[in-house]
């Protein structure tokens, strides 16, 4: 008896011995896979052209922040001392002297209608950005659809051409709801105004599309059962306690969308959302709830005009919202922002192996730049990403440089993004197995897509 229970005792703290072994094993090869450099990187860039390299350069930022203006008494100013001004309160400070940093003037503005030459097809972050009539380009918090039947991109977003106001004191900062614009390309640089797809009403105070209400984030995917495309956008009042999606629907790219209705989904909140169309053309709603903490994420039906009962809890408690979605071998991606307003902050890259999660939270993919411009997403928010076709693992990161005290006059930043290269050390506890290749965004003041890709 005494005999078989060492025994026993024996052959367990062997298999627990070897169970620790095989773990420090898989440990180990994990860090080396992870950080040894060269066999790893080699790995995941195999894929990539080696014109996609041109993609990774990086270029500094020397900002100096401007000596403080302190507006406030001599004795006040004894009594408390002021806190250090960051470069997040230079940018959300309208008089700040580093505001043309930020926020170019029309001098250094993109046209491409007559831009031909040297500085064509550059894209320039930041910059006031011309479509091909002259006007800057209204389509904020957007997304693009590549029509298969017209091989054309059009790209839709917030129509925001309207004065910037508070519905009341403690509201955000607000445009009326003007509509969605919708533009074309072959390029996707120069960009023609296809106009307003789907309008606000005017005088029904009661329709979701008035203009003292709220429509943000629109997205167009299009249904090959139905052949319709399909508009899906936030909608909320002015002081976001609706919290739905609305959904509308047109015959063509261009729209115009006839708006149908929204909703709570699945009885939820929902505040920043997107949509995402899968390769077997099963697509999803993504979209932040329960007040922002969680993601929630579910599919829609056949015709894409509504949401299933099946819905999933991802993110849980990590207050995220403006997901943008993408896929590369197999794999999904996400890229989301914090919750802080119209001010920026930093971003996160997450992975799962099925839409539905279950997800995990990487690392900040942002490359370059300075540590501010890093940890503010180049001073920007994610809206959405379009995939480089022919160039695997290769993408246009899509964000928006909110300006909180003129919306209208809020920017565009257009990032080459690579998914490749060293895994990211997990954020979430996984064992120490690092799973998923690195996501990255680099910051450069001025690029373009390479020569190949261009048509
Ligand atoms: C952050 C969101 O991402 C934007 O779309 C917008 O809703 C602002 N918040 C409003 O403050």
């Amino acid at each position: 008896m005494v005999r078989n229970w060492a025994g026993g005792r024996c052959s367990m703290s062997a298999m627990v011995w070897s169970l620790l072994g095989f773990l420090l094993f898989l440990h180990l090869y994990s860090l080396v896979s992870h950080n040894g450099g060269k066999g790893g990187e080699n790995k995941f860039h195999s894929s990539h052209h080696p014109l996609i390299h041109e993609l990774e350069e990086v270029e500094e930022e020397h900002i100096q922040i401007p000596s403080p203006r302190d507006k406030r008494s001599p004795r006040a100013a004894k009594r408390r001392p002021k806190r250090t001004t960051t470069l997040i309160d230079e940018f959300l400070d309208e008089n700040s002297q580093l505001r043309h940093r930020f926020f170019p003037d029309i001098r250094s503005v993109i046209d491409p209608a007559n831009d031909a030459g040297n500085n064509s097809l550059y894209y320039h972050p930041g910059r006031i950005w011309l479509d091909t009539e002259g006007n800057p380009i209204q389509a904020h918090g957007g997304g693009v659809l590549y029509d298969e039947r017209s091989k054309t991109y059009y790209w839709y977003g917030e129509y925001k051409d309207g004065p910037t106001y508070h519905a009341h004191k403690k509201g955000a900062a607000r445009v009326d709801i003007i509509g969605v614009g919708c533009y074309s390309s072959k390029d996707l640089w120069t960009w023609k105004n296809e106009g307003i797809v789907l309008a606000a009403e005017e005088a029904n105070e009661t329709h979701d599309l008035h203009k003292s209400n709220v429509l943000e984030r629109p997205k167009v995917i299009y249904n090959h059962k139905t052949g319709k495309y399909v508009m899906w956008m936030h909608i909320d009042d002015a002081n976001y306690t609706k919290a739905a999606v609305g959904i509308a629907i047109s015959d063509s790219p261009a729209g115009p969308f006839d708006y149908l209705y929204s909703k709570r989904p699945h009885g939820f909140e929902s505040r920043d959302m997107t949509i995402f169309k899968d390769d077997d053309g099963m697509a999803y709603l993504i979209y932040s709830s329960e007040d922002n903490s969680d993601l929630h994420v579910g599919p829609l039906t056949e015709d894409y005009l509504d949401v299933t009962h099946f819905m999933r809890r991802i993110l849980v408690g990590q207050h995220r919202e403006a997901p943008a979605l993408f896929k590369h071998q197999g794999i999904y991606y996400m890229i989301t922002s914090g919750c802080t307003g119209w001010a920026p902050n930093e971003a996160l890259a997450h992975a799962a192996e099925s839409v539905v999660g279950p997800w995990e939270t990487m690392a900040n993919p942002c490359t370059g730049g300075n540590k501010i411009f890093r940890l503010t997403t180049f001073f920007s928010q994610s809206t959405f990403i379009i995939p480089l076709t022919g160039f695997p693992g290769s993408f246009i990161f899509m964000a928006d440089r909110w300006n909180h005290a003129d919306l209208r006059d809020s920017r565009y930043v257009w990032l080459p993004m690579i998914v490749g290269g060293p895994a990211n050390r997990p954020l979430d506890l996984n064992f120490g197995f690092p799973v998923w290749p690195r996501v990255s965004i680099y910051w450069h003041r001025k690029w373009r897509l390479p020569s190949i890709w261009r048509v």
